[in-house]
């Protein structure tokens, strides 16, 4: 019957002629247009309510009959943590054909890296700098999800983090605005395609607006300061990026920025989000944070802390139901909200429209499609495949990988060599264990039948008991080459994981220093979801491998790379640092008026500890090595709307062949805001062969210099630049250059 109703809706709206306001309507406005013209308070209201599902051991439930009623009765529009085919068609019956209206749910996850085929997390995949392979994870994402009944991803995280103590920067693309939009771009476009009617595609969020990433003291759900100036240059420009490539939906973030939590930041929301940007997506807020606004301090009572996110632009509450409870009365005593409702109901109706399920509400819910999609072969050899070139390679001493896969004995030492838990990661969602191919079975798999493969655990992986170390000793030492498989949990890293010491846990450096007196190669094969500050091990094993936490195709993907069939090309999307004390580290650092000095001591350092970090954002090593001519510009300066040609010739000086990602960073000189010594701007990754040289050409155009000016415009100032190209942001290979109006 429900059918009926829409098609008739369409129907009218085909059938107008004539210069009335409908004929200037788009199809799809004119239906929402309509749909909300016969929807009373209560229903817009509903829409912009979503409920949890619960979990029992088969899967996701809606646990509770009442919550099932709120759907009859119009007043709940969409679900998160309610998946599967089965599952989502029962609960959309009762939408569409119990409801008066009946408007179809939408279902959210969070599918940060897969759905059920888990891929590298996001932070090992902004490592790989390969744009199409990070697009085609969020695309299989999409496929198996929407195979699965699932209509909207909670994902892709673009929060920038420039602090590896928050648990959370192992969902997003680290630290470089710049890189991040690359990275959110192409998430938003894996998962939504071209057309989210796509069977195969799904609804994004870029999530958390805005600053969350900016945790004071890297702990999560902490308050962040950020200046307007840096949430401009810095923390908002993914998000912009994701806005314009089209991202269906913004989540408000946990934070309280500048004294006003983001879900209740009007600011952020209507002045950036929807008015300057004019993006027409629905904003969701994060789990109880409208609620939690009484918790800030924000709200004295529920029922403010509704009207207050509301005035901000949160068009739908996840959890909380401070909307469901109080907007109505709100609205007795302010007017001023019914247009807001009504805003934040169409721009809801208008993503659960582009997703088709106005036409078909169950075509998303197919046990046939859910069969033959999820978790398929070639899912599992795309997650090899992202996995390998996630990897970075951080140590080669003494050329010690790659390693002879004839080797007589190889010693595999550690607690995370067997993880299939810790290779999946945290936030895996439907990702299982048994489908992970562990470290261990990769290099029992990788071998030739002559070599033996020995294993410990060692340790655990947070523990103080080294009873294991003496067997870990013993095969150490009749082998010829150590793989020491170490890190941190998966349970380590990701929300509410924040740590305060970001070594390696427990009496893991002491295996390794036991390994390391044994005389025989160390290589270390690091599993972590941050940046691990460990400058011993670094400075003193014989290889380094940064493995992150790479998903189900962990050990075959770190078995290419450490037996040479994959020449690693990662590069680190965030910088390491030496200590804790280093934290705040990024390479897009002001200079301050006394920059760092080693032979001045009244310059901007520690006394106690490097300033440089222990490896640089953009660092990674190859079993080839690369080598950069001169850096060359077509001309000394360029005009606004003229563009400047940077060149430059890489040879691949080494024995076998390798990719190198190019990166071409830029530094102005002066500003009337001071500027960062570089920023990313470019990168190119080349794959050569031994001896091969490519000419690598790169432009730059007034709009790559522009920032926030003293008048908080967005445009570039003339002056003197410097351009710096090379492997990484520590290159010193640079050229100087004048923009010019
Ligand atoms: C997280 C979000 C997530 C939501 C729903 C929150 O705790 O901050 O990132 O999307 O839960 O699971």
């Amino acid at each position: 019957m429900r059918t009926l109703v829409f098609a008739i809706i369409i129907g009218f709206f085909v059938g107008c002629s004539g210069p009335d306001k409908t004929t200037t309507l788009s199809p799809r406005d004119a239906f929402i247009d309509s749909l909300l013209s016969e929807m009373t308070i209560e229903e817009k209201i509903g829409q912009m309510s979503q409920s949890t599902g619960s979990w029992e051991t088969t899967g996701p439930i809606i646990a509770d009959s009442s919550t099932l009623d709120l759907v009859r009765t119009g007043r709940l529009g969409s679900f998160l943590n309610v998946f599967g085919a089965e599952r989502t068609r029962k609960a959309q019956e009762i939408a569409v054909n119990g409801s008066r209206l009946g408007i179809p749910l939408i279902f959210g996850y969070d599918m940060i890296h897969g759905y059920a085929t888990t891929f590298p997390i996001p932070l090992a995949e902004a490592a790989s700098w390969d744009l199409e392979l990070i697009k085609k994870s969020a695309a299989i994402t999409a496929l198996e999800a929407s195979a699965a009944g699932l209509h909207w991803n909670f994902a892709p995280m673009v929060d920038i983090a420039r602090d590896p103590r928050w648990g959370r920067i192992m969902e997003g693309a680290g630290e470089d605005p710049w890189w991040g939009s690359q990275v959110a771009i192409a998430r938003v476009r894996g998962y939504q395609g071209n057309d989210l009617k796509s069977l195969s595609t799904i609804a994004a969020t870029a999530k958390h607006f805005a600053g969350y990433g900016a945790a004071e003291g890297g702990r999560d759900y902490n308050t962040t300061e950020i200046s307007e100036h840096t949430l401009r240059d810095v923390y908002l420009v993914p998000f912009q990026a994701a806005a314009k490539a089209g991202v269906a939906a913004f989540m408000n973030g946990f934070n309280d920025l500048n004294g006003t939590p983001a879900t209740a930041n009007k600011f952020l929301v209507r002045q950036i989000l929807k008015k300057e940007w004019d993006w027409k997506g629905l904003v969701v807020s994060d789990w109880a944070s409208v609620q939690e606004l009484t918790d800030h301090g924000f709200a004295a009572t529920d029922s403010e802390a509704a009207g207050l996110a509301l005035e901000a632009g949160c068009d739908m509450e996840m959890v909380s139901k401070t909307y469901d409870e109080y907007l109505i009365d709100l609205v007795q005593q302010h007017p001023e909200y019914l247009p807001m409702i009504d805003d934040a109901t169409l721009r809801i109706l208008g993503v659960k429209y582009d997703l088709g399920l106005f036409e078909d509400p169950f075509r998303y819910s197919d046990l046939q499609r859910e069969k033959q999609i999820v978790r398929n072969n070639d899912h599992f050899k795309h997650a090899r495949e992202i996995a390998k070139r996630s990897i970075v390679l951080l140590e080669n001493r003494n050329r010690t990988l790659p390693l002879d896969p004839n080797l007589r004995k190889i010693a595999v030492i550690g607690p995370l060599a067997e993880d299939r838990e810790t290779a999946l990661g945290t936030w895996s969602a439907q990702g299982q264990q048994s489908d992970v191919t562990p470290l261990l079975q990769g290099i029992q798999l990788a071998v030739g039948e002559k070599t033996k493969v020995l294993y410990a655990a060692g340790s655990e992986i947070n523990s103080t008991d080294k009873s294991g170390f003496n067997k870990a000793r013993a095969l150490a030492k009749q082998s010829d080459a150590i793989i020491a498989v170490v890190g941190e949990h998966a349970l380590m890293s990701g929300e509410a994981l924040s740590r305060s010491d970001i070594g390696l846990p427990g009496v893991q450096l002491d295996l390794l220093k036991m390994l390391k007196e044994t005389g025989k190669p160390v290589i270390v094969v690091l599993m972590n979801g941050r940046p691990i500050a460990e400058p011993w091990m670094y400075e003193n094993c014989d290889a380094v491998l940064e493995t992150w936490l790479l998903g189900v195709q962990s050990g075959p993907a770190i078995a290419d790379v450490i037996f040479g069939s994959y020449n690693p090309a990662g590069k680190l999307p965030v910088t390491i640092p030496r200590s804790v004390g280093q934290i705040p580290i990024y390479y897009n650092h002001k200079n301050t008026g006394r920059a760092a000095d080693p032979a001045d001591r009244y310059t901007s350092k520690y006394i106690d500890e490097a300033f440089v970090p222990q490896y640089p954002f953009g660092y990674g090593l190859s079993y080839t090595t690369f080598e950069y001519g001169e850096l060359t510009l077509d001309k000394p300066a360029f005009h606004r709307g003229d563009s400047l040609s940077v060149s430059v010739v890489l040879t691949n000086s080494g024995s076998v062949a390798g990719e190198e990602v190019v990166q071409l960073y830029v530094r102005d000189l002066f500003g009337s805001v001071t500027r960062p010594v570089l920023e990313l701007k470019n990168f190119e990754k080349v794959l050569l062969n031994a001896g091969e040289s490519h000419l690598v050409k790169f432009k730059i155009k007034a709009e790559d210099l522009s920032f926030w000016d003293k008048n908080m415009a967005f445009r570039s100032e003339t002056g003197q630049f410097k351009v710096f190209v090379g492997s990484n942001s520590a290159t010193q290979l640079q050229q100087e250059f004048e923009l010019l109006d």
